[in-house]
């Protein structure tokens, strides 16, 4: 099932997201006693992270049952400005109060087929005796390319079936990144996108509406085997569809 969720701006964009997610960690944390979800990098999700560190400490959530993870990460130190948990742990993770080794940052600029491989492992322990991971949420963003997590437009991981986290160097970021694979993404619980800006409505809808191409959109391969898919659109975003 897809739900789509127009909202008129950015900032409310971050609080619709911020109220999903608790929403999402709170009706876990009553049913299994955990709460796992694989962060989204690059800038839409900031202010939700934001309002996550605002918020998080006024619920119920017992921050020693929650796990955080990446759907992708540019494969620089965890320092960098470019680095994705870098971003987050600047704007809600190294405030709050989630244990350390409850947080699980992807590590790949010194040997990116290395850190992919040790992701997996993390992964595959974590989500012992798992076919793929079971997250309870993933969160991603949205290229005006069509790209997400770092799934980009003619990746061959676009197709990729096994792993559950694989490295490439992508030419257009003139990089490697590690990302989540389609089949990790799509084993979790949910998955929400986060887009917003005009600059992406061509992207959003190709992707929602459009043909079916994942080659050329490669957010079309997001499916959530039997999770939910939200879409959270600022109007600019969504003015196409
Ligand atoms: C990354 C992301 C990537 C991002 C999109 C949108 O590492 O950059 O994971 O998939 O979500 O490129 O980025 P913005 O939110 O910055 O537009």
């Amino acid at each position: 099932m897809t739900v789509i969720h127009r909202v008129e701006s950015p900032e409310r964009l971050a609080s619709a997201a911020a109220d999903f997610i608790l929403g999402i960690a709170n009706e876990r944390l009553r049913s299994a006693g955990s709460f796992s979800v694989a962060l989204a990098g690059g800038t839409t999700p900031k202010p939700t992270y934001a309002r996550l560190a605002e918020m998080l400490p006024t619920t119920s959530v017992d921050p020693a049952a929650v796990n955080i993870f990446w759907g992708d990460e540019r494969c620089v130190p965890l320092d960098d400005p470019m680095s994705n948990y870098r971003m987050a742990h600047d704007v809600w993770l190294g405030g709050s109060a989630i244990p350390p080794d409850h947080i699980h940052p992807m590590r790949c600029d010194e040997d990116p087929e290395g850190g992919a491989r040790a992701y997996e492992k993390l992964l595959r322990s974590h989500y012992a005796d798992q076919e793929w991971p079971a997250f309870d949420l993933v969160l991603l963003g949205l290229g005006p390319d069509g790209h997400c997590a770092s799934l980009f437009p003619g990746s061959r991981l676009i197709e990729e079936g096994e792993r559950w986290v694989a490295a490439e160097i992508v030419e257009k970021v003139g990089g490697w990144r590690l990302t989540l694979t389609p089949p990790a993404i799509n084993a979790a619980g949910a998955v929400a996108f986060l887009v917003a800006g005009e600059k992406k409505a061509e992207a959003v809808h190709q992707v929602i509406v459009g043909e079916h191409d994942p080659q050329s959109w490669p957010a079309q391969i997001v499916e959530p085997e039997e999770g939910q898919l939200h879409w959270f659109l600022d109007e600019a975003a969504a003015s196409l569809l």
